[in-house]
């Protein structure tokens, strides 16, 4: 199974639910579509009536980050995973570089993938190098201490997706080398195979993916399918990335 996950960060209002309508429509006429799912992050305001809206139809509805906490807490403007759950996400980001940024730690980043799993979302946990890490060849060590301290053996595997998104590589236009991508992808999966003591649960990229670029994503057999941020705003752009994917 391969993923297609399109992250809007802080875009979107209720009539943007027409971009979604025509990623809708090619995936259910798409004589590939049962190789690969759609997931959409709106923001928060949108999750609830996007989520009905999408209930029948092929396009899943996730969130961007959950609290760290499980139900109701006294933190203002916090939304836990049980309330982004009863209003019909399936998915959410967790640990993405905009929020480590602001402040997520690992500690709470545990929780949130924790409680997270505990109320049936899929996580899709976020780790990625800086640039400054990268140049001083600390990406691998970076990358494990981001998934050892967070991830456990006895979270459910089947619930979790990691994304690899460099952090220099975000809406910068600027993608890994074919070869490195893919010495850091069988890493990545080394780790989970290590954590999880069997099969490693499904591995994507994220970082300036769209229709031009990811046919050299595609040669990398280890990368399980993106994240995709800027891409994802049009419905062209998005659904260009899965054409080309399986041209
Ligand atoms: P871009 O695709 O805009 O580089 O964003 C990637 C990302 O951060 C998705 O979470």
């Amino acid at each position: 199974m391969r993923y297609f996950i399109g992250n809007w960060k802080m875009f979107g209002v209720p009539k943007s639910v027409n971009i979604l309508n025509k990623i809708n429509s090619y995936y259910s006429r798409d004589k590939n579509r049962n190789k690969y799912r759609v997931v959409i992050t709106p923001p928060y305001t949108l999750i609830e009536s996007y989520s009905r809206h999408f209930k029948n139809k092929r396009v899943t509805i996730g969130a961007q980050n959950c609290y760290q906490k499980e139900h109701f807490s006294s933190n203002t403007a916090a939304i836990s995973p049980y309330m982004l759950k009863s209003v019909g996400a399936n998915y959410t980001l967790v640990g993405h570089s905009d929020n480590r940024g602001e402040g997520d730690t690992d500690p709470m980043l545990k929780d949130k993938v924790r409680y997270a799993i505990k109320n049936n979302l899929k996580v899709v946990f976020c780790i990625g190098e800086n640039k400054i890490e990268k140049k001083n060849k600390k990406t691998l060590s970076v990358l494990k201490k981001q998934l050892t301290r967070v991830l456990e053996k006895k979270f459910d595997k089947n619930k979790l997706i990691i994304a690899y998104e460099p952090i220099w590589s975000i809406g910068t236009g600027k993608i890994p080398l074919a070869k490195e991508l893919k010495k850091t992808t069988i890493y990545i999966k080394k780790i989970l195979k290590e954590i999880f003591k069997k099969d490693s649960p499904p591995v994507l990229y994220g970082g300036s993916v769209d229709g031009s670029n990811v046919e050299m994503f595609k040669e990398i057999k280890e990368i399980d399918g993106f994240l995709i941020g800027g891409a994802s705003k049009t419905s062209k752009k998005f659904i260009d990335i899965i054409k080309n994917y399986y041209r």
